[in-house]
């Protein structure tokens, strides 16, 4: 189980102090009434992961995501994803993450965009899912398994509460063929807070936790291209836009965002998207 010192430097990586009024800034220095933002304006700094609001749509295509059902987003950070998946596919989300600072953000820029009654956010761990067994229809995450070491209970802990024949969805950085991968990275400034595992190990634990295999994709190739340019525009002081994750991570962002296409190009890790039945 990862102990409290965990949390606090996961805490003290992810939640910077005053996040909320930064993003504010940001959206009115971009022209937007923050008022009258949409959920996919939010998108450049809220869909916080490799292939941004793409990625998120295309999974949740593959996952067969439909009006009406209830998802649980683990590690559902400042919410991006939980109100994209509510907005464009008509679903209830729950998000649960240990960075307390996203959840009250993720909260506000819910209340902004009007998705407060769609979509709400928890402070909790992964590790100890706050839900009673079969409450969800569909288990969703997008690069927070990262951060965790105990995968076999993230995965014990989405099959309980899990409906049965209800599905996992990820989208996760694996370890690659090639060790250690370059720090810091958007996940962790160093390897401490840092647990990758190799495809092979991770499909025994999903075998073990009782999911079976519908989908799984090594879209590394797929989204390099993308996050490359992207990566080159946050480490551009000039190309910098004002919407952005630099307003999370702080002036590193450009180095991490480049070290992640080090890691990709030189195997360092690779990029999965999966669906799975739970059985
Ligand atoms: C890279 S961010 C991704 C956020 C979001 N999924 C997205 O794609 O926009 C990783 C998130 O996982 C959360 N996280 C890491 N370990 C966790 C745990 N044990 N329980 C819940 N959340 C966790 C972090 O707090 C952070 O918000």
């Amino acid at each position: 189980m990862q102990d409290q010192s965990f949390e606090f430097s996961l805490n003290k990586h992810y939640g910077r102090a005053g996040l909320g009024d930064a993003i504010l800034a940001a959206l009115r220095e971009t022209g937007k009434d923050p008022e009258k933002i949409t959920v996919d304006d939010l998108a450049p700094v809220a869909e916080f992961h490799i292939g941004g609001l793409g990625a998120t749509l295309e999974l949740a295509q593959l996952a067969g995501t439909g009006k009406g059902m209830r998802i649980l987003d683990l590690g559902s950070g400042l919410g991006g994803p939980a109100r994209t998946l509510a907005q464009h596919f008509g679903c209830h989300v729950t998000g649960l993450d240990l960075t307390e600072e996203f959840c009250q953000v993720a909260s506000m820029l819910s209340a902004l965009t009007g998705m407060q009654d769609r979509v709400s956010f928890q402070h909790g761990n992964a590790l100890e899912m706050p839900f009673e067994d079969a409450s969800f229809d569909l288990v969703w995450t997008q690069q927070a398994s990262m951060n965790i070491e105990d995968k076999a209970t993230m995965y014990a802990e989405a099959h309980r509460v899990l409906a049965v024949g209800g599905r996992l969805v990820f989208q996760d950085v694996l370890a690659g063929s090639v060790a250690p991968p370059h720090f810091p990275v958007p996940w962790a400034r160093e390897a401490g807070l840092s647990y990758l595992q190799p495809p092979d190990a991770v499909h025994d634990l999903l075998a073990k936790a009782g999911f079976r295999e519908m989908i799984w994709r090594d879209v590394t190739a797929q989204y390099l291209g993308e996050y490359r340019k992207l990566a080159a525009k946050t480490a551009d002081p000039g190309g910098q836009a004002p919407l952005g994750i630099h307003l999370i991570l702080g002036p590193d962002a450009g180095v991490m965002r480049n070290n992640v296409v080090r890691n990709l190009e030189e195997q360092r890790i690779v990029l999965v998207q999966c669906v799975l039945k739970r059985t």
